[in-house]
């Protein structure tokens, strides 16, 4: 079993990564404990524990499901020394974190993800949230969980997507901090889609040592964590604008990273085969190059309304090299939109 730590002081904690290694949750939860997972979730493990279930979706990550939620850690009986169980996606991940951080003001969360996104993102780093309806998540809290168990042998049976999607995120890692990793991915593409759980191992440990890293140096986001934003700026533009419906999340950062680098480019930081390089490597995990068919203009527009976008200013996070990543605040608008037109004009999406 790999572990991984991650060092935040009182906080710490750790990420175990390997095949069929949930019997050590067992071992962590002392006195109660509630478990929120999804109907679709194949997990073999039976857990001793009371079981809230949630409809699958984004829809799930509201105040009204959280409720419920909280309604049946009552009923169970849970006070502050017991446990919320996170076993799922990003979606399970933010909303049961986001009750584990408010119960009783806060009680012991263990993180069990299920689909790449969540192994190699969501799971490690505490942020939870819930959705309002007027935005994504704009209602939650930072809280660390007490450990992170991820059975890579859960990813045997996600959607095909899914795994792309998580792709997005897996890419990112290598371009905002290890040029070797970025180069593993390119000469491992194939076996990483057939899912190869070895080589799988490496790349969600490498992912997790990358977000522990960033989130050690900076557990609250003032600076260097806006890193792992790269990608994202344009990225939430575009699911904002097509409301969550066309693209998942990995996806729409895969587009808005080869955004970033274009932008990078055309502001002379970066070099156009660089750009490629990223590019190939995009389209080698078979994901979507561009968002055809969206208007520029109002993509541009929706990149003030993020909740990253503090004092009406957009802190584009530009790649450099692989490996190395920079913060502007001020890229020319004329500069945005020349990518974004770009970006909207060619291929097809359906
Ligand atoms: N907290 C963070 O730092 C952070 C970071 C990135 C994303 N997120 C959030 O994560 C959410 C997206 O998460 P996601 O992409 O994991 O989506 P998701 O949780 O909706 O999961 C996708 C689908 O896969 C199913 N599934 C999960 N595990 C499975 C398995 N092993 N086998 C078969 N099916 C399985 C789920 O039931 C769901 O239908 C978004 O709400 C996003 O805001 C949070
Ligand atoms: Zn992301």
């Amino acid at each position: 079993m790999i572990e991984v730590l991650v060092d935040l002081g009182a906080k710490n904690y750790k990420i175990f990564i390997g095949e069929n290694i949930l019997s050590g949750v067992e071992n962590f939860v002392t006195g109660k404990a509630l478990l929120v997972t999804q109907k679709n979730i194949p997990c073999e493990k039976i857990f001793p524990y009371e079981v809230a279930l949630i409809p699958d979706g984004e829809t799930s990550k509201s105040l009204q499901e959280a409720e419920k939620i909280f309604t049946r850690a009552i009923e169970c009986g849970l006070d502050r020394k017991s446990f919320v169980i996170a076993l799922g996606g990003g979606v399970v991940g933010d909303l049961a974190g986001f009750v584990a951080a408010t119960f009783m003001r806060g009680i012991n969360l263990i993180q069990i993800p299920t689909t790449l996104l969540a192994q190699v993102d969501s799971s490690v780093g505490g942020k939870t949230a819930v959705n309002h309806a007027l935005g994504k998540n704009l209602i939650g809290a930072f809280h660390q969980p007490r450990a992170v168990f991820i059975d890579l042998k859960f990813l045997e049976t996600l959607p095909e997507r899914e795994i792309k999607s998580g792709l997005g995120e897996v890419v990112k890692y290598g371009v905002i901090s290890d040029e070797k990793f970025f180069t593993y991915l390119e000469d491992n593409a194939e076996k990483i889609l057939q899912r190869d759980l070895k080589i799988l191992a490496h790349v969600v440990k490498r992912s997790c040592e990358i977000k522990a890293e960033v989130v050690a140096a900076d557990e609250k986001e003032s600076g260097l964590r806006r890193i792992l934003n790269f990608g994202h700026t344009m990225a939430h533009a575009i699911e904002e604008e097509t409301a969550y419906k066309k693209f998942r999340h990995g996806e729409a950062v895969a587009v808005g990273m080869i955004a970033a680098a274009q932008i990078s480019c055309e502001l002379g930081k970066t070099s156009s085969e660089k750009v490629l390089r990223l590019e190939r490597l995009i389209k080698r995990f078979g994901m979507v190059t561009n968002c055809a068919g969206l208007d520029a203009d109002k993509l541009y527009n929706v990149t003030f309304r993020d909740k990253k976008t503090v004092g009406g200013v957009v802190n584009w996070v530009l790649m450099k090299n692989f490996g190395e990543v920079e913060i502007c605040n001020d890229v020319p608008e004329a500069i945005v939109k020349k990518v974004f037109g770009r970006l909207c004009s060619i291929g097809n999406w359906e």
